[in-house]
């Protein structure tokens, strides 16, 4: 049966959406990345052996299936070709898979400055962005002054864009951050060199997924960072600059939201976050030591160890709202297999009151204390377990847990990282 699913992280990014994305392609036809950068890190791995992607759709691997950057995605030409070459060396022909939207902005050398310089600036109140120049970028594209995709083929118009925004930029790099201002020419003479290399992979993806669709096909819709690094539902400012919750599949893709017949939102069993910004479940002791030993948490982009803590139920049941999640995927589970004692947030305390709603404004976040239901850990291996009814009932215990808070089931379990350590209950393409 033809079915369009969205897949996307509802917490603050890494809770494995590449590894799941690349395990249900065996049921999509083609999978389209639709907002994010190479800011993403989606790891996969297939019998013992990793790929990371950061542009790449994680569908990459599955052969006959078709790969897809949409519109809402921000392009480094640089860091694709890099990726492309380093697929194509292990025998992916990514070239003829890969199509990319025309309308789609590029991140250009300015903005990967910018973004530093920024960042720099900032001192302790960093936000600690990737540094890969993905808010600039969206800025541009908002300010109607993005390169896009489509203008790499184009020289003159390539020029004159450039031109134009390139004065803008240098004028706050040179006057603003007193840094040396970059040059038109190698900016303009770099940026045709890489659109030499990519136009084959040029395409307008919107009608090339209308027309999939018109066929019958299954398109997967593969989401970047998570719902809590949303520019607008997100812990503001310390997020993200693109919506990365499920409305942003259809204005990212050009496909309707009516096309969209599936959200899967993913969480890990705990939760993880990189860069700064308010996390109440937060850990500084020796669980939070051990989630990240067990857990390996190093990000997958900027190799930073990732900051650990509880599972927030508070906020799943929000985001679970506003992605409208038709199941979830708990992620990771195996990672508390050696905890004496799990914990779930189940309410906050905000000045010594407590709520079960999620707060309206950031500055809000920085005061929550989180109130927690303990529960007896399972104290045994889940690691690789393919079948619920096997799990400990102290694990199912936790699964029945998030069910009831949130009102969403739990669709799909994942056990391990390698793509065949799953426990799947009911799959979003059946
Ligand atoms: P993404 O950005 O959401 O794709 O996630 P990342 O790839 O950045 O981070 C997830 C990490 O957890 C990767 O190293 C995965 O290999 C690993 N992983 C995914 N699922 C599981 C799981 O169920 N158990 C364990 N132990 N590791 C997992
Ligand atoms: P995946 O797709 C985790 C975080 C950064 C920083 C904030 C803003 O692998 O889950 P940016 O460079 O986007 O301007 O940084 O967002 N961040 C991520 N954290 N996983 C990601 O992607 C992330 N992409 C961005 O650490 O806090
Ligand atoms: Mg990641």
């Amino acid at each position: 049966m033809k079915k369009n699913a969205v897949v996307l992280g509802t917490q603050w990014g890494d809770e494995g959406k590449g590894k799941i994305v690349d395990l249900l392609t065996d049921r999509a036809d083609a999978v389209v990345r639709f907002q994010g950068g190479h800011n993403a890190g989606h790891t996969l791995i297939i019998n013992g052996h990793k790929t990371v992607l950061h542009l790449v759709p994680s569908g990459i691997l599955r052969e006959g299936v078709d790969c897809y950057i949409g519109n809402g995605v921000v392009v480094e030409p640089a860091a694709l070709l890099k990726e492309i070459t380093q697929l194509e060396a292990a025998g992916v022909d990514v070239k003829k898979r890969l199509k990319i939207s025309s309308a789609a902005p590029i991140i250009m050398p300015y903005h990967i400055v910018l973004d530093q310089l920024r960042e720099k600036a900032k001192g302790g109140k960093a936000i600690g962005t990737t540094g890969r120049g993905i808010g600039p970028a969206y800025e541009d594209k908002v300010a109607r002054r993005s390169i896009r995709f489509g203008d790499l083929f184009d020289p003159q118009r390539l020029k004159d864009k450039l031109t134009e925004t390139m004065a803008y930029h240098n004028f706050v790099i040179e006057h603003y951050f007193k840094h040396e201002a970059l040059d038109l020419e190698t900016v303009y003479q770099q940026a045709l060199d890489y659109g030499q290399q990519l136009q084959q992979m040029n395409a307008d993806v919107t009608a090339d997924l209308h027309a999939l669709q018109a066929q019958g096909k299954s398109i997967l819709l593969e989401g970047a960072q998570g719902s809590l690094l949303d520019v607008d539902h997100g812990t503001y400012p310390f997020v993200t600059s693109s919506n990365t919750t499920a409305g942003a599949a259809s204005s990212g893709t050009g496909l309707g939201v009516t096309d969209i017949d599936y959200v899967l939102g993913i969480t890990k069993a705990y939760t993880t976050r990189v860069g700064s910004g308010p996390f109440p479940t937060e850990l500084f002791d020796d669980d939070g030591a051990m989630m990240a030993k067990n857990g390996v948490e190093f990000g997958a982009t900027t190799g930073r160890p990732r900051r650990c803590g509880w599972l927030d139920l508070v906020s799943l049941k929000r985001i679970n709202q506003l992605n409208g999640v038709t199941g979830i995927c708990v992620t990771k589970l195996d990672v508390l297999d050696t905890f004496e004692t799990i914990k779930v947030c189940t309410a906050y305390k905000v000045d010594g009151q407590e709520t079960n709603t999620f707060p309206a404004s950031a500055e809000s976040w920085e005061k929550i204390e989180p109130v927690y239901q303990s529960m007896p850990g399972w104290m045994s291996e889940t690691r690789g377990m393919t079948d619920k009814n096997k799990l400990p009932t102290q694990a199912q215990a936790l699964i029945n847990v998030i069910e009831d808070y949130t009102g969403k089931p739990v669709h799909m379990i994942s056990t391990g990282p390698d793509r065949n350590e799953n426990i799947i209950i009911q799959n979003p393409f059946e």
